[in-house]
């Protein structure tokens, strides 16, 4: 388990979640502490534990009647690390929850059911934590369609109605509007290509799944994939436009599970572990991953206008009175667009792929607008050679914190130019195919995370295959079990008998040779 989300300060306290669910048993949850003493207040687990140690609370028991087998022996997941809104004029707070640990709901819980409360928003009473209600929207998920992003609250009038609106576009291609007084969906519509379900229906408030959908047949092809149509990146919601400006990603993946052993599949500690293997493939529209920036109408549930972008993994969004949405984009770049059209009236380069959202604020008067320059999420570190060809290689750009005002009269400084690493040429590493192939299970599952995946280095980690350490055993046993790099963020991986360390620098070399081969 680990905490890659912010934490959140609401009446007096300070709520923090986690992740983890790829990485081992992981039952998530989400605490409360007081904001000046750090004195633990409340916890709220998301998924059930094992009934025979009793439940926490009332929830928990309603939840485990949504399980099936021995779900506590793979944790169940969950994890909620982004979407926290603390509604102040309703005393609430929503809380996004992510998706089943493992992936595969066959390996869960065998004979189905909702498994509750992933991939939902569950509604909390802020002093104590207990469970008020929740809508759940991909009940029994099997794809890693997390509900973890932004909940926006709004009033909207919708036919002549103004309602207490809750907005949420989750991994899942849905958008949904939610009556957040008592969890009642209101409308739900795709965002972006959806092909696990047809629609969600009304009336019940459930999806209607497409047959084969949960790979119980054959290997299927699935849109969106586990990135997400909409990821962590905010979106925004401008009451003057009344839209909601969405970063979309179009992209599918096909999923199977016909080499895994279900019924005695145990995920390990940070070893990858998800039931199920996926691969991208085609953009739901042109060939890899597409990104679009569109402005969603959320009353009439359509989109208004939709302007493609270079990367799929542009940063979130924030839009201004003045009628303004500025986005950062993955190649560096923070633009300005008109509101109600789309159109661009604004670019700078910032010289280094943007992830986070601008903010802006004003100081004695004047407006500011203030953006962290970054590269960084799960696409810089497995996003592969598309993303690697930004050039924003592990060290080479400063992070930096820049702000701008309408009368700002310096010049943006220069910052390392990008650089793609070329994989490092060697004579003297004979790669022996067999111990390359034993190496890779190991660089797959723990590696990858980091490094990315086939040793394709997207910013994240240093790009292995261009590493000198990888040619001395002695360096790489240092850095790798001996964590001799560990204060530096590289973990100690102390268990690595030699003979996989071996394996490991054999198949790093044949990546490198692969790639030199190919010209790269
Ligand atoms: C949690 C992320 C993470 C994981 C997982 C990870 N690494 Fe690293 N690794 C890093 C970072 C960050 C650095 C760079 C540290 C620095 O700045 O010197 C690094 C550096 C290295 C280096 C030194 C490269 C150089 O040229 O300086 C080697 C070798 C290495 N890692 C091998 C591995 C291997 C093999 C695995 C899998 C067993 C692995 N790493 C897993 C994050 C990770």
């Amino acid at each position: 388990m680990y905490i890659t989300g912010a934490p959140k300060i609401f009446k007096g306290k300070v709520l923090i979640g986690n992740g983890g669910t790829e990485n081992g048993p992981n039952r998530g949850y989400i605490t409360a502490y007081d904001v000046d003493t750090g004195e633990y207040a409340w916890r709220f687990w998301i998924v059930p534990g094992n009934p025979a140690d009793g439940f926490e609370d009332a929830a928990m028991e309603m939840a485990a009647a949504t399980w099936t087998g021995d779900w506590w022996r793979h944790g169940g997941g969950g994890n909620a690390w982004h979407g926290f809104t603390y509604d102040a004029e309703l005393d609430q707070l929503y809380i996004g929850t992510g998706n089943g640990s493992p992936w595969n709901r066959k390996i869960r819980s065998p004979d189905g059911r909702d498994n509750l409360f992933l991939s939902s928003i569950v509604a909390l009473d802020p002093d104590t934590g207990e469970y008020l209600w929740h809508y759940q929207t991909s009940p029994g998920d099997t794809w890693d369609y997390t509900s973890t992003m932004d909940i926006v609250l709004a009033d909207l009038n919708i036919e002549g109605e103004t309602v207490k609106a809750l907005m949420h576009a989750p991994k899942n291609g849905f958008f949904y509007v939610i009556n957040r007084e008592d969890g009642q969906l209101i409308s739900a519509e795709n965002y972006t290509e959806v092909t696990w379900a047809s629609e969600v229906d009304l009336e019940t408030g459930r999806p209607i799944e497409t047959p084969g959908a949960r790979y119980e047949l054959q290997p299927v092809d699935i849109a969106p994939t586990p990135i997400g149509g909409h990821s962590w990146h905010a979106m925004s919601y401008n009451p003057g436009t009344g839209l909601v400006y969405i970063p979309t990603i179009h992209w599918q993946n096909r999923f199977t599970d016909a080499d895994i052993d279900l019924e005695n599949f145990q995920a390990e500690g940070w070893r990858l572990g998800l039931g199920v293997g996926y691969e991208f493939g085609a953009s739901t529209r042109d060939d890899g991953a597409t990104g679009t920036l569109q402005a969603w109408v959320p009353v009439r549930r359509e989109q208004v206008w939709e302007i493609p972008v270079e990367g799929a993994w542009d940063a979130g969004t924030l839009t201004t009175a003045s009628n303004l949405v500025f986005q950062g984009k993955a190649n560096g770049h923070l633009r300005a667009y008109n509101a109600l059209t789309g159109e661009q009236l604004w670019d700078e380069n910032l010289g280094l792929g943007i992830s986070a959202p601008p903010i802006t604020y004003s100081v004695n008067g004047k407006q500011y607008l203030a953006i962290l320059v970054g590269w960084g999420g799960a696409m810089s570190a497995l996003g592969g050679q598309e993303m690697a060809d930004y050039g924003w290689a592990y060290g080479e750009q400063t992070r930096r914190l820049l702000a701008f005002s309408l009368d700002g009269t310096r010049v943006v400084p220069v910052s390392a130019p990008p650089r793609v690493p070329t994989p490092l040429a060697t004579s003297d590493f004979i790669v022996d195919g067999a111990t390359a192939e034993s190496g890779e299970l190991d660089y797959e599952s723990i590696c990858s995370f980091c490094h990315g995946g086939a040793a394709v280095a997207a910013g994240l980690a240093p790009d292995l295959r261009a590493s000198g350490v990888i040619l001395s055993v002695d360096a790489f046993e240092q850095v790798v079990r001996g964590g001799a790099l560990a204060s530096r963020g590289m973990p100690s991986f102390a268990d690595f008998s030699d003979a996989e360390l071996n394996a490991l620098r054999h198949y790093i070399r044949q990546q490198a040779e692969v790639a030199l081969a190919a010209g790269r």
